[in-house]
């Protein structure tokens, strides 16, 4: 079976960090995001470490595009591991603020990641065996106050990828949810997070951690993966403490330091 890996939101950060783990593996890449001089950037990387390297720029607020993406990088080619990396925020008041990164929010972090899901799974299940990657976020494990509707995509992505790990039980096919703390990278500029306290006192992980600790629990087939052990502890507290009192703790982290 030819062993092509289909990643997401791979210009840069965490998604640029898959590819060249995928590429450490021998396997072919193909590289998704909107950036097209960037993403040929990567491809050159990959092809100089002797691995076969594609782009396929998409932008993935657009539904079209997700299954012209699908379309195009299945053509002649078995997919058996696609990391749903791709993602963006907002921070700022929900009742403040534009509506369009949210909405791009929902259509990126969601609705596209669902739609690779669902035309992964068959192509996958049929070839008895993949892996499916979703990047999700230790965000998704409490709500976001300041954040509210990333960390409500971050809640749905853990919520999908756990229900169908368990559907595709038994078929080779795996599913993780990949959830990070803060991590080095674009997105907490993109997301003007900089100045929160999460951010300035919280431990920001690497992103080459983060993504060995996603790639290998993929390749094991693990169903929700937690980076480092403070996030760990942080999403096990989300557990047991009563949501009265999650709610203002989330509140304060994401709160800006003057
Ligand atoms: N950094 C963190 O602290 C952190 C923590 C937990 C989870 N995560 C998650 O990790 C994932 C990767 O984030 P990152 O930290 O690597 O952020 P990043 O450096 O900002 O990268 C985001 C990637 O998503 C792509 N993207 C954004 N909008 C897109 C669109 N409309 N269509 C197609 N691609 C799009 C970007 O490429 P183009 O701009 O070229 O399209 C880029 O490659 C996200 O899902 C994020 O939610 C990040």
């Amino acid at each position: 079976m030819a062993n092509w890996t289909l990643v997401t939101g791979a210009s840069r950060g965490l998604g640029r960090g898959f590819a060249h783990r995928a590429a450490e593996d021998g396997r072919k890449v193909i590289l998704s995001a909107r950036n097209e001089a960037e993403l040929h950037e990567v491809a050159a990387e990959l092809r100089r470490k002797g691995v076969e390297a594609m782009v396929i720029p998409a932008d993935l607020t657009r539904i079209e595009e997700v299954d012209r993406l699908w379309r195009e990088a299945t053509n002649g080619r078995q997919i058996d591991v696609l990391v749903n990396n791709a993602g963006l925020g907002r921070n700022g008041k929900f009742a403040e603020g534009g509506w369009d990164r949210e909405h791009a929010s929902i259509q990126v972090n969601l609705e596209a990641l669902t739609r690779l899901c669902k035309l992964a799974a068959p192509h996958m299940k049929e070839a008895r065996g993949g892996r499916i990657l979703n990047v999700a976020s230790l965000a998704g494990f409490m709500p976001g106050p300041g954040m509210a509707v990333y960390h409500a995509t971050k809640a749905y992505v853990i919520s999908l990828s756990d229900a169908l790990a368990q559907e595709l039980k038994g078929t080779g096919v795996s599913v993780t949810a990949l959830c990070p703390g803060v991590t080095e990278s674009n997105f907490l500029t993109d997301a003007d997070m900089d100045s929160l306290y999460l951010v300035r006192f919280g431990i920001t992980q690497k992103t080459r951690t983060v993504v060995n600790a996603g790639w290998r629990a993929a390749m094991r087939g693990r169903r929700v993966v937690v980076t480092g052990p403070q996030n760990k502890l942080l999403a096990l507290m989300t557990r047991v403490t009563p949501r009265q009192i999650v709610g203002p703790i989330a509140q304060f982290l994401l709160a800006r330091r003057k």
